[in-house]
């Protein structure tokens, strides 16, 4: 509820106007997305009841983002003197908090509108404003319509306005960044339920999930390769031994206290206990029967019940790889919704972020995500408020498109992985598999919309967020010993390049963002890159200004060998994280911080990366961008060459 000032000042707001005038009459195109994404339908047959609740939530524009870069700046880049001092969150709470203006301002509107004072909430870090709305009301005020959305592919629903909204002018320049649910499919894909199933007549079955996921997993077979941990396969089957031989990268000796390792995964993707199982078995015998730390967020639990590979096999492999890199370190699996709603990036970041710890969830079960999910066997609890502190180390394997959003969600979004920075924690995500095509292989034509295989470059987000530390994906060159070349310092791994095997699909990617500007910390890596390979028959392709914020930033591998057992480019992002990990563990020991943001310490000493040069990032009926000495679009900085990782870090206050 309201806070008492909050009540003084719209009190005195209200006194103010005498005169019953409305305030708040011209309204303007607050946001507009010219094409539903691909793959969302409308139902042309479903008209949704004007008196369903459709619970609408107010992005309150934040205080002192145009100041992010300079603070993030200030705990990150090794030459400021106050590298590693990370803010508490409090600190950070204070400083974006919207003004109590924007809340007055916004709350005004909404009595002006006959939406009662006791169904209006303010979060408790006053970040957002949530209204207790019917369809009817929520179409009223933001001056649009709602329809019903089914995804082609996996048959969710999901509830969207068309085109654009509209609000007051005022609101939309200085207190509003965005509502929701409007115009963002933020829905990462899932299994449908019974009751989407019935209405598509049961005709899709499960597996058809396979390659619309951002990071799909490429072949499967249920046992472990023999080969153990000869260095000779490596080429054939990626082992925790051949990643530590790759990177240099030696078991710790203990867990530091209070390190952690977070991956996220949402439902109803999940990990098998027995899966992990048969991996330590083979690989790490010594973590057979241990399970990561599950942090549930609204109602994310262990979910074995009837799901295929396609669930668990991604998560699977990411828990393995992770939790035998960083043992004895434990890893914190934050497994975010339940199996039947599901969740997206912004249920986890709102879990670390507190903020929606008020928010009263809607009862349509097609709308994706609102909790509490009121379906029988759904979660029915409170929203989840605060995880007591973010991990050391955040990875999360799905990314989008940055088509599929919009600009204010992304902005927003990007500054919410700057504050986790700010807070010490490192997010890392992959670069896409589709080379530089967009999910699923998608290009953008010249009116915006995606199309499948040709057009114009399609980034990934949050990959082109400026504050996430974007990884590439890189393998073992074929035929060669790994041995051999390791010892005589040669070339072991390049981007990654399963284009023969998948069509269209098994590229590192990467690119310039449509969205995001440079951030300083890139200005001389990427225009030495611009200057160098001749790119000129591609230039019409992507954002060629040299201002744009361009990624990858760094690469690992993410490729199970060339016989492919399972592997997913999501791999890459936790082994980089492992190795992150494992370093906040040795600052935590004598007492530092934690890495945090590690982009500008990287870029600034690129030589604990081993440069990459070859492969590239074909996509959109292109060859993409080469991989080149130095920094590149395809595999950044490079992969990891721990020791000196170690040293550069632990060298930083
Ligand atoms: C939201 O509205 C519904 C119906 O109008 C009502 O039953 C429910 O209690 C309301 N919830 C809150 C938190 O106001
Ligand atoms: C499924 O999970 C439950 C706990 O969530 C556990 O008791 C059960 O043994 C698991 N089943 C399998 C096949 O792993
Ligand atoms: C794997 O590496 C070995 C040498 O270590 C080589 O003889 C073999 O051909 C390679 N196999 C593949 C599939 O690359
Ligand atoms: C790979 O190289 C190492 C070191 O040069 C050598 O001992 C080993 O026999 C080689 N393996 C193969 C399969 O050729
Ligand atoms: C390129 O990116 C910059 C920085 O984000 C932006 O200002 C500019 O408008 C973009 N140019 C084009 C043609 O998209
Ligand atoms: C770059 O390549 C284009 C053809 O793709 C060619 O016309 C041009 O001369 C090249 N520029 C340089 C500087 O080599």
């Amino acid at each position: 509820m309201l806070a008492a000032s909050l009540l003084c000042l719209l009190a005195a707001a209200t006194l103010g106007a005498a005169s019953p005038t409305r305030r708040y009459i011209d309204h303007v195109v607050h946001e507009s997305l010219e094409h539903t994404p691909v793959q969302w339908t409308k139902r042309e047959d479903f008209a949704l009841n004007p008196g369903a609740r459709l619970p609408l939530r107010f992005g309150l524009r934040q205080q002192n983002l145009h100041r992010m870069y300079k603070f993030i700046d200030g705990v990150s880049n090794p030459q400021s003197k106050s590298y590693g001092q990370h803010w508490t969150h409090e600190q950070v709470t204070s400083t974006f908090a919207p003004s109590d203006e924007s809340i007055a301002a916004v709350t005004e509107w909404l009595l002006e509108n006959g939406i009662a004072d006791h169904r209006i909430e303010v979060g408790s870090s006053r970040l957002w404003i949530s209204v207790n709305s019917t369809v009817e009301e929520a179409e009223m005020l933001l001056h649009t319509k709602y329809h019903a959305y089914d995804h082609d592919t996996t048959g969710q629903g999901y509830v969207a306005c068309e085109g654009l909204y509209s609000i007051p002018q005022v609101l939309s320049e200085h207190h509003v960044d965005l509502i929701v649910p409007t115009l963002h499919f933020d829905v990462p894909l899932r299994a449908p339920t019974d009751g989407e199933r019935r209405r598509r007549g049961e005709r899709d079955d499960k597996r058809s999930l396979d390659l619309s996921l951002a990071h799909p997993l490429a072949i499967y077979s249920p046992q472990p390769p023999a080969g153990g941990e000869d260095l000779d396969s490596c080429n054939i089957t990626m082992t925790p031994t051949c990643l530590r031989t790759l990177y240099s990268f030696p078991p710790a000796k203990r867990a530091a206290k209070s390190n952690s390792y977070g991956i996220a995964e949402f439902s109803p993707a999940s990990y098998l206990g027995s899966d992990l199982d048969l991996y330590f078995s083979e690989y790490s015998p010594k973590l057979v029967g241990q399970r990561p730390i599950q942090v549930g967020i609204d109602g994310g639990a262990e979910q074995n019940a009837t799901y295929g590979f396609n669930f668990q096999g991604r998560i699977n492999l990411n828990l393995q790889i992770a939790m035998t890199l960083v043992a004895p370190q434990k890893v914190t699996l934050l497994q975010a919704g339940d199996d039947i709603v599901g969740a997206s990036f912004n249920t986890v970041l709102d879990a670390l972020d507190a903020s929606y710890c008020t928010y009263e969830g809607g009862e349509d079960p097609t709308l994706d995500p609102t909790y509490p999910d009121q379906q029988p066997s759904g979660y029915d609890g409170p929203k989840s408020c605060g995880i007591p502190k973010p991990p050391g180390v955040l990875t999360t394997p799905v990314s989008l498109s940055e088509a599929q959003l919009t600009p204010f969600y992304e902005d927003r979004q990007c500054h919410d992985y700057a504050k986790l920075g700010l807070m010490g924690t490192t997010v890392l995500y992959s670069a896409s598999d589709y080379g530089v095509a967009g999910v699923g292989n998608r290009c953008l034509s010249d009116d915006g919309s995606e199309v499948v295989g040709s057009g114009r470059y399609n980034p990934t987000f949050p990959g082109g967020c400026p504050y996430v530390t974007s990884v590439g994906v890189t393998q073992v060159i074929l035929g060669i010993n790994i041995t051999a070349a390791l010892a005589k310092g040669e070339q072991v791994e390049k981007a990654m390049s399963l284009g023969h095997i998948f069509p269209g699909f098994g590229y590192s990617g990467g690119g310039f963002s449509n969205v995001f500007a440079m951030p300083a910390y890139q200005e001389h890596a990427v225009h030495r890159y611009l200057a160098s390979p001749n790119l000129s028959s591609i230039s019409q392709y992507f954002n060629s200004t040299g201002r744009a914020r361009a990624f990858p930033d760094v690469s690992a591998n993410g490729v199970d060998g060339q016989v492919l057992r399972s592997s997913s480019a999501s791999c890459s992002a936790t082994t980089f994280g492992s190795l992150i990990t494992q370093i906040n563990g040795e600052r935590l020991a004598p007492g530092k911080s934690t890495v945090g943001f590690i982009n500008p310490a990287l870029y600034a000493f690129h030589e604990v990366l081993k440069d990459v040069a070859i492969g590239s990032s074909p996509g959109c009926g292109t060859d993409g961008f080469p991989a080149v000495e130095g920094w590149d679009l395809v595999t950044g900085l490079g992969t990891p060459i721990y020791p000196r990782m170690l040293e550069l870090f632990m060298s930083l206050p």
